[in-house]
């Protein structure tokens, strides 16, 4: 097992995914670890912030210096593998359970830097009470205890590191396998059509009300019902 060691394990800092980026610009080794017990600055995709109540959740960055062509697809593969069979991913990498979410991904790094940043949250034993009042309606808990985020960890890397090996077919198979989108109605930022599951390159396709399609490559899509 190559992912988690070294790793550094903080009571409490800012974001673990700044933490990681700094130790992956002064030189840490592919698989460097950085989790938290809280963090005063967690930040999600599109300039969100995320918020988990101190000790209930699992809070942790990778370094990674094999970039996967497709690492946000497969983090959420190798999340879900984690969370359970029932698991479902929102293009492109939230995981939900019973359509709420229960973890969140965001990956981080230029091409150029020869490195990313994978963070990672997971709603291991919060209480949704405990989340800030504009989430209750969306967030997931896998409802288990604190002292089980240390144990969840453990699968999760070895599940990230199974998923992390599988060839691109694989990959993307094992990520419709869990769309949770397919074939719903969605509106995203320029317009509304049908999703209809993601290409090769991991991109999500829309057929148009008009039969035509399109093909989304980055942003955020919301469930119209
Ligand atoms: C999202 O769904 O918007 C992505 C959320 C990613 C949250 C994790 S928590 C650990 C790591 N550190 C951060 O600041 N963010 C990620």
């Amino acid at each position: 097992m190559t992912l988690g060691r070294p790793r550094l394990h903080l009571r409490e800092t800012g974001s673990t995914n700044d933490r990681a980026r700094e130790l992956a610009a002064a030189g840490a080794p592919h698989g460097t670890l950085v989790t938290a017990g809280a963090q005063t600055a967690g930040r999600g995709r599109q300039g969100r912030v995320w918020s988990a109540p101190p000790g209930h959740a699992l809070l942790m960055s990778l370094v990674l210096r094999e970039v996967h062509p497709l690492l946000p697809l497969a983090a959420a593969v190798g999340v879900a593998g984690a969370v359970g069979k029932d698991a479902q991913i929102k293009w492109p990498n939230d995981v939900l359970v019973g359509g709420r979410k229960v973890a969140g991904i965001l990956a981080e790094g230029r091409p150029q830097d020869a490195w990313a940043v994978l963070g990672i949250g997971v709603n291991v034993a919060i209480r949704i009470d405990d989340l800030p009042p504009e989430l209750h309606a969306t967030a997931a808990t896998l409802g288990r205890e604190p002292a089980e985020v240390e144990p969840f960890l453990a699968s999760l890397l070895a599940s990230l590191e199974r998923v992390l090996a599988l060839a691109a077919d694989e990959l993307l198979d094992a990520w419709r396998a869990r769309d949770a989108l397919f074939g719903r109605e969605i509106t995203w930022s320029a317009g509304h059509g049908r999703a209809a599951g993601i290409d090769g390159e991991g991109r999500l396709v829309v057929e148009l009300q008009d039969g035509g399609r399109t093909t989304l490559d980055a942003g955020e899509v919301h469930l119209d019902r």
